[in-house]
């Protein structure tokens, strides 16, 4: 059960080489520490140096590579890290960037990649990755990594990347105080949902944060209200085709969706992720769907304690499901110094590396013998929910489709946002997923 979408994705191969721009806003970049010149990459004395290629700038993103970084450089003291890291949501600018350095024959060392679709679909499919077999071999990961994970990283036989983390897509953050002070239950299907954000709404507070500058953020909750309305597999099978997306169920779950954006901030798009969940964390807002990274956010950028500032439940409906993102680096071919990267990925794929990454990212580690101490009470649930759940691939964040598909939906969302026309958004995501 849990595998069928994994082995239903290894076998699609939908588009080629299709990433474009979506919504890129150079408004968005912020200054990471280490152009602020916390880190200010040198070449070493023998020349040696790693350019680590992901999105991950500023509040929530950056804690966890900055502690993989210098974990790295405390293993390999003659080697210099390059953080190329570029601002921007779910890589609103940085796949953008990427293409085109990749298209110009001037990959980084390594990039972040979601598994799946992004990875096999896009770049694998594009002959631009170098298979790294040996490194797990070497490393003896065969059976440190969830089957599951290491088929999501592989085409027709051979291993593209590492990951290094499980994110999990299908999580409604509340603020605790909000509930108690009106006496509310936390809602687990979609009528409590509207129960509670109608409550809420009449005592003048905003029942649902949204910060859809970047469009992905309303794909995200989409994808989850998706997931809620048709389970883990009907979903899934949206994305191979084996479900058509004008199917009932899709447009009941987009009414669904459409609903719920009558109880959102009216400034959301305005906000970006953070901007939104930090409505949650300040009060003003009583719930947002967000990935597991807003956990990072609350907990290592804005203080808060988990269970007792904040709390979480799956999305409505989708108990006992877990839709999953992972994050992972590969060998780009054509890179001057493949050793290196590879001397790089070891780490990241180590029981270390990822044990100092993911309790400051909110992910919970990819692989299977990591230190559970190191993880607080949300995480410990989360692998457990990891290991009994119903998984199910995360469209907005790469791993259900190509980057083209993911692009359109993007698009169409923003316009379904101003405009609510229920068949005008199924058709066009229907006509993307065909092509
Ligand atoms: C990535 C996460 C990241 C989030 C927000 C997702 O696509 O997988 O690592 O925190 O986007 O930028």
């Amino acid at each position: 059960m849990k595998k069928k979408w994994l082995l239903r994705f290894s076998a699609l191969a939908l588009s080629l080489l299709t990433v474009t721009a979506c919504g890129a806003d150079e408004s968005t970049s912020e200054p990471t520490k280490e152009q602020e010149g916390e880190q200010t990459p040198q070449a070493s004395s023998d020349g040696e140096v790693v350019e680590i290629f992901s999105w991950w700038t500023g509040a929530g993103e950056e804690d966890g590579l900055l502690a993989l970084i210098d974990l790295f450089e405390e293993q390999y003291p003659d080697i210099t890290v390059e953080n190329a890291a570029v601002a921007g949501g779910a890589g609103t600018n940085a796949k953008a960037v990427l293409t085109s350095r990749i298209q110009g024959n001037d990959p980084p060392g390594t990039f972040q990649v979601h598994g799946g679709a992004e990875l096999n679909d896009s770049w694998v499919a594009a002959g631009q990755m170098e298979p790294i077999n040996d490194l797990y071999e070497q490393e003896g990961w065969m059976d440190k990594f969830p089957q599951d994970l290491i088929e999501l990283v592989s085409k027709d036989g051979d291993i593209y990347s590492v990951p290094v983390n499980i994110h999990r897509s299908n999580v409604l953050w509340y603020n605790t105080a909000i509930f108690e002070e009106h006496g509310l239950e936390v809602p687990t299907t979609f009528d409590e949902f509207f129960a509670v954000a109608e409550e809420l709404q009449s005592k003048g507070v905003t029942p649902l944060a949204l910060g859809d500058r970047e469009p992905w953020t309303a794909s995200h909750l989409l994808e989850n209200v998706l997931l809620g309305v048709l389970g883990a597999d009907n979903y899934s099978a949206l994305w191979t085709g084996e479900r058509s997306f004008d199917d009932p169920s899709v447009v009941e779950a987009v009414e669904i969706f459409g609903e719920m954006l009558n109880y959102v901030n009216e400034d959301h798009s305005s906000r970006n992720w953070q901007d939104a969940a930090q409505l949650v964390a300040n009060g003003e807002a009583a719930m947002n769907v967000m990935g597991d990274w807003a956990k990072g956010y609350f907990v290592n950028d804005l203080n808060l304690t988990v269970k007792e500032d904040f709390g979480w439940v799956p999305t409505p409906g989708t108990e006992g499901s877990f839709m999953v993102i992972t994050d992972t680096f590969g060998l780009p071919k054509g890179v001057s110094n493949p050793e290196t990267v590879k001397q790089f990925l070891a780490v990241l794929g180590s029981v270390d590396g990822q044990d100092a990454f993911n309790p400051l990212k909110g992910s919970i580690p990819a692989r299977v013998d990591a230190d559970l101490s190191k993880y607080d009470v949300y995480g410990q649930e989360t692998i457990e929910d990891f290991n009994n759940g119903e998984l199910a691939p995360s469209l907005a964040h790469g791993s259900a489709a190509s980057e083209g598909v993911v692009t359109q939906f993007n698009q169409a969302i923003n316009i379904f946002v101003t405009q609510r026309d229920v068949n005008q958004f199924v058709d066009s995501v229907k006509m993307a997923i065909e092509r």
